[in-house]
């Protein structure tokens, strides 16, 4: 088995990785390992933009950090941690001129500064955009930056297990794509960034690659999974086929109609009509369509058809783009159809919030960006937020980490041995699933997708619920008898999608778990048989362990103090 040794390794080459990568090479030996090469990361999907109270609209002089922390903390319904919301839009503006004085293309006002535009539940226009292909700027400035500084990556390098040593993080175990080879990376800190596991989800805005697999490492760990109920459905993705329609084309102006010509939004937020945050914009659509006031009973409108020709080709060149080739339509002339998909994943790896941001329950593992839960999103992430946090998050974890000391804790043998530990048991696994004659891991997938949207999503109750987590469970066992088509190991995509669906089952199930036990509505978790948010029993996080017999809940306080808690109104 090859060997490599660094002083910190990152798992994911998104945006989070790609900003610790560049600040932990300042100083240490560290290096990035991504499944895809990184500017194939999902990162490069994000569309609308990146939040910082820059107040560069005329009219917007007066946006402070503090009323996007604000915004941030009623969005979240009062389950973000407050104090972590208020570093991050503290640091904000920072880390957009940061960006923007490294190439960053963000558009522009006439009068050179940056441009910002309207988003959900924000009460100033304070999201930087660049176009509606935000994130694709981003990823390729960072990119650029980590070349430039040397940054060392592994691409094609798939993580099947991390491993302790000594009661911290020892290192992990990737598998080489290419070569089909196991290769330790022995490290005493691993920083997860692998981003969203959308694909938990049949229907989803995210990229393929979106499986959870940092999130089912650590968990096989002990490391709890934190508010994983907290499922962000986006109100607007292209009928038909999931892709993203940014929130940026409502910020734009865009108007959402039901069938009899009205704007709904009236009825359901009569302040921020199409503006207002959105998990009420799902509902309200969501609920348009079941009262039969959606086309095909499937989808809605939203209609750019009076907004002027050149804005539409200038701000929202990529929707065009995506309307005209996978709808065959031209929202410069018609109405774009759009339905609620699975964009966003408010929980994951529970991280600690009272010493430093991003390290979890075990010494030497940080998690950042989707992945984790940190929590600065609640129970509703706000549009724009989401590249926020991963760049923010990135460069303090990154500066954190290079306070530290750099030399391994935990001493050659026990690492040796742990290594030994983990990779014979992971050969286990591939010989069972390639000795027996079994179940298809497609099928399981599948079956798992559809459970999640039939059941988890904008709408839940506890029969379907229970059934959801029923289903998993049985899947979980018929998990075990996976059978791969091959037992090549280079490039086997059968063995990846094996590996990620081990990922993602725990994913699914524990996302049951937490929504079976919050009986209240808040954010993006909407019970039908409890339709009101009870902050008397609920206002705390969820944090789920794995047990013996099951998945174990406990809770953990929400960091309050600085904002009183009300009854959201938009
Ligand atoms: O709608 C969007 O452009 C998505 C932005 C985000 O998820 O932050």
């Amino acid at each position: 088995m090859r060997v490599e040794e660094f002083d910190g390794v990152i798992v994911g080459a998104g945006l989070s990785g790609l900003r610790t990568g560049l600040e932990l090479s300042k100083e240490w030996n560290a290096a990035v390992i991504s499944k895809v090469h990184p500017v194939r990361s999902h990162s490069g999907a994000a569309q609308g933009g990146i939040n910082a109270a820059l107040g560069n609209l005329p009219g917007s002089e007066d946006d402070t950090p503090r009323a996007h922390a604000f915004d941030t903390v009623k969005g979240s319904d009062y389950l973000a941690d407050q104090n972590v919301v208020m570093f991050m839009t503290e640091e904000a503006p920072k880390i957009v001129l940061e960006l923007e004085s490294m190439g960053a293309p963000f558009s522009r006002l006439s009068s050179g500064l940056i441009a910002q535009r309207p988003f959900g539940g924000a009460g100033y226009p304070r999201t930087c955009f660049a176009g509606d292909r935000t994130g694709h700027a981003l990823l390729h400035t960072l990119f650029e930056q980590c070349i430039r500084n040397g940054v060392k990556f592994y691409n094609e390098y798939f993580l099947v297990d991390l491993f302790k040593a000594e009661g911290r993080i020892g290192g992990l175990i990737a598998l080489d794509m290419k070569s089909g080879e196991l290769v330790s990376f022995r490290t005493p800190y691993v920083i997860l960034a692998t981003g969203g596991f959308g694909r938990v989800y049949k229907q989803s805005t995210n990229a393929v690659i979106n499986t959870g697999d940092g999130n089912g490492a650590a968990f096989r760990l002990g490391v709890p999974m934190q508010d994983m109920e907290f499922v962000q459905i986006h109100p607007t993705t292209l009928y038909g086929t999931n892709i993203l329609i940014s929130e940026g084309a409502r910020g734009e102006g865009g108007f959402l109609y039901n069938n009899k010509h009205e704007r709904f939004m009236e009825k359901y937020a009569p302040n921020t009509m199409e503006l207002a945050p959105r998990d009420i914009v799902s509902r309200s659509i969501t609920t348009e369509i079941l009262e039969g006031r959606g086309f095909e009973n499937a989808y809605v409108h939203l209609d750019l058809t009076h907004l002027d020709d050149q804005k539409i080709k200038k701000k929202l060149p990529g929707i065009r783009e995506i309307c005209i080739y996978f709808a065959g339509i031209d929202p410069i002339e018609k109405p774009i159809p759009v339905h609620p998909g699975q964009h966003y994943s408010m929980g994951g790896i529970g991280t600690k919030f009272d010493s430093e941001y991003g390290e979890t329950d075990l010494p030497g593992l940080y998690a950042i960006g989707e992945c984790s839960c940190l929590s600065v999103h609640g129970a509703n992430r706000l549009g724009g937020n989401s590249l926020l946090e991963t760049s923010v998050f990135g460069r303090y974890v990154g500066r954190t980490l290079l306070m530290k000391e750099k030399s391994p804790v935990a001493s050659l043998d026990s690492i040796e041995k742990a290594e030994k530990k983990t990779i014979e048991k992971i050969e286990e696994l591939l010989k069972r699933w390639n000795s027996i004659s079994g179940k298809n891991a497609v099928e399981i997938r599948e079956k798992m997708g559809e459970t999640m949207n039939k059941y988890l999503g904008v709408y839940r109750n506890e029969a379907g619920l229970k059934t959801a987590l029923m289903v998993i469970q049985e899947l979980q066992k018929e998990f075990a008898r996976i059978e791969l088509p091959t037992d090549d190991r280079k490039y086997n995509f059968g063995l990846i999608r094996g590996l990620e669906l081990r990922n993602m089952l725990d994913i699914a199930e524990a996302t049951a778990t937490a929504a079976l036990w919050r009986k209240e509505s808040r954010g993006a978790h909407w019970r039908t048989d409890y339709p009101s948010r009870n902050d008397t029993d609920y206002l705390n996080h969820t944090m789920i362990y794995p047990g013996k017999d099951g998945m174990i809940i406990k809770t953990k306080p929400v960091k309050l103090g600085m904002f009183e808690i009300k009854e959201r109104q938009y």
